[in-house]
C-alpha cells in the first residue's frame, strides 16, 4: 500500500519496519477524538475560505459515517497506514477522493495527535472523577451509619487511641476528595488547544485557532506552537494524580486485608469479592483488595515509563512520543476498574462492630486519657505520662487493664485519683473527650459529616 508521505522515498519500508513503526494497534482508541478534531478543523478551514463549504460538508458528513462504521466494526485498520490519523484519512480519501486529501491542509500529525490526546484525557478524567464521587458517596454512607461505632485507632500498627469507624471512613473521604480535586486541576490545565500549531512552527494559512478552541470546547489556545506539539506534561500530571489515587486505594486495601484476617476479624468481605483456594477448602481470600494493591505498582510503572520517555527529548516532536499512549491507556483502564471494584467491595463489607469494640478494651488505649485526667487534677503532663506509664507496667505484670484496677491501688501511684477516673476512661469517654475540630468525638464527626453535606 502506498504511503501518504511516499514522495521523497525511493524504497518502501519492510514489513517488520512497518510493524515496528505503527501505533494503530493502540492509538485506534483515539478514533472518536480524531474525528472530532478533524471535523472542527474542516469547519474552520471552510469558515476561513481555505475549503469550500461543499468540500467541508463532504468531509464532515463522511467522517461522521466513518465513525459509525468504526463503531459497527466495519472498518479494518492497517499497519501500513501507521496510526489512527492516517487510517481515518485514508478511508476518507477512499470515499470522497481528492476532497479528502484537502483535510490535512494547515495541519500536521503532531498537532493532530496532541489535540486527540488532550480530548481523550479530558473525557477520561471526567469519567474517573465521576467514579471517585461514587466511591466518596459509599464512604459517606458507611460513616453516617457508624458515628458511634468505636474501634481502635493505630500508629505503628499498634493500638493507640479509640476512634470511630465514621472518623476513619471520613479520613479516606478527604483523601479521595483531594484526588478528585487534583484531577480537576489537571483537566483545567490541559484544556488548551494545541491544534493549529502545525508540525512545530505554525502554519502559513489564515487559520482561526480561537474558533477551533470554541468548537472543541477548550478554554483557550496553547500560546506557543513549539510547546503545543512538544510537551506531554498534561499526561504526566494525570499519571502523577493517578499514582497518588492508587496509593490511597492501596493503603485502604491493605487495611481491609488486615481487618479481614482472623487475627483482627474487624470485617467480613462479601463472598462476591473474595475467592477460594484450590487446595485449602477453608480459605476465603480478599483477592480484589490484594489486586488493587498490586495494580498500584503498575500505575506507578506507567508514570515512570512516561517520565523516562520524556526526560531527554529535544524540542519539538520526536517519534519516541508515540510511546506516550500505552502507559496512559493502561493507567486509565486500571484506575477505572480499581475504583469501580473498590466501591462495590466497600459497599458490601460487614463491619463486626462487637469485635472492633472489644479490641479497644485491650491495649491501654485509654492511657492518654488517664494522663489527661491527672493533668486536669493539676499534675504537669510529663509527670502524668510517667505515672500512667508505671500503671501500665503494673497492668502488664498483673494481666489487667487500667479501668479494672481498684481505686486504692490507683492511689498508690497518685493520690489525685478519685472515683470519677472510671467514667473518664471508658472508650466512649476517651472518644468524646476530644475537643479539637476534626477530631474523633461523636459531635466533631457529626460536624464533619454536615460540612460535607453542605458543600455538595
Ligand atoms: N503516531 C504518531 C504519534 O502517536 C503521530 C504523530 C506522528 N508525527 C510524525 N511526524 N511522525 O506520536
Amino acid at each position: 500500500m502506498a504511503k501518504m508521505w511516499k514522495g521523497r522515498f525511493t524504497k518502501s519500508a519492510t514489513q517488520s519496519a512497518n510493524e515496528f513503526n505503527a501505533s494503530i494497534q493502540f492509538d485506534q482508541r483515539f478514533y472518536a477524538q480524531d474525528i472530532q478534531g478533524s471535523t472542527a478543523h474542516a469547519r474552520m478551514l471552510a469558515k476561513q475560505g481555505i475549503l469550500t463549504a461543499d468540500e467541508a460538508e463532504a468531509i464532515t458528513s463522511t467522517l461522521a459515517a466513518i465513525k459509525e462504521d468504526i463503531e459497527d466494526g466495519k472498518i479494518e485498520f492497517t499497519i501500513e497506514n501507521e496510526d489512527i490519523h492516517m487510517n481515518i484519512e485514508a478511508v476518507l480519501t477512499e470515499r470522497i477522493g481528492d476532497t479528502g486529501k484537502k483535510l490535512h491542509t494547515a495541519r500536521s500529525r503532531n498537532d493532530q495527535v496532541a489535540v486527540d490526546f488532550r480530548l481523550y484525557m479530558r473525557q477520561e478524567i471526567d469519567l474517573i472523577i465521576a467514579l471517585v464521587e461514587k466511591l466518596k458517596e459509599a464512604l459517606y454512607k458507611i460513616a453516617e451509619g457508624n458515628q458511634e461505632t468505636i474501634m481502635p485507632g493505630y500508629t505503628h500498627l499498634q493500638r493507640a487511641q479509640p476512634v470511630t469507624l465514621a472518623h476513619y471512613m471520613l479520613a479516606y473521604y478527604q483523601m479521595f476528595s483531594r484526588d478528585a480535586s487534583r484531577l480537576t486541576d489537571c483537566r483545567k490545565r490541559l484544556n488548551q488547544l494545541p491544534l493549529g500549531s502545525g508540525a512545530l512552527a505554525g502554519t502559513t494559512y489564515n487559520t482561526d485557532r480561537d474558533f477551533l478552541a470554541k468548537e472543541l470546547d477548550f478554554d483557550g489556545i496553547c500560546p506557543n506552537s513549539i510547546d503545543a506539539v512538544s510537551d506531554r506534561d498534561f499526561a504526566l500530571e494525570f499519571l502523577s494524580d493517578a499514582s497518588i489515587l492508587m496509593m490511597h486505594l492501596s493503603r485502604f486495601c491493605e487495611e481491609l486485608i488486615i481487618w479481614n484476617s482472623t487475627e483482627f476479624g474487624f470485617i467480613d468481605m462479601d463472598d462476591a469479592f473474595s475467592t477460594g483456594s484450590s487446595i485449602m477448602p477453608q480459605k476465603k481470600n480478599p483477592d480484589m483488595a490484594e489486586l488493587i494493591r498490586g495494580k498500584t505498582g503498575r500505575v506507578y510503572g506507567d508514570m515512570i515509563t512516561l517520565f523516562t520517555l520524556m526526560k531527554s527529548l529535544p524540542l519539538a516532536y520526536n517519534k519516541d512520543m508515540q510511546e506516550d499512549k500505552p502507559p496512559v491507556f493502561d493507567a486509565v483502564d486500571t484506575l477505572k476498574a480499581s475504583i469501580g471494584i473498590f466501591t462495590e467491595m466497600i459497599s458490601t463489607i460487614t463491619f463486626n462492630k462487637d469485635t472492633m469494640r472489644a479490641a479497644v478494651k485491650n491495649g491501654f488505649m485509654n492511657a492518654t486519657d488517664a494522663a489527661d485526667y491527672l493533668v486536669r487534677k493539676g499534675i504537669p503532663f510529663r509527670d502524668c505520662h510517667e505515672i500512667i506509664g508505671r500503671i501500665v507496667l503494673h497492668c502488664v505484670n498483673n494481666n489487667t487493664a487500667i479501668e479494672d484496677i481498684p481505686l486504692e491501688t490507683l492511689r498508690e501511684f497518685s493520690d489525685k485519683f478519685d472515683e470519677d477516673i472510671y467514667e473518664n476512661i471508658t472508650a466512649e469517654a476517651c472518644v468524646n473527650a476530644k475537643k479539637s475540630k476534626g477530631s474523633t468525638s461523636f459531635a466533631s464527626v457529626r460536624e464533619q459529616l454536615e460540612t460535607i453535606k453542605n458543600s455538595k
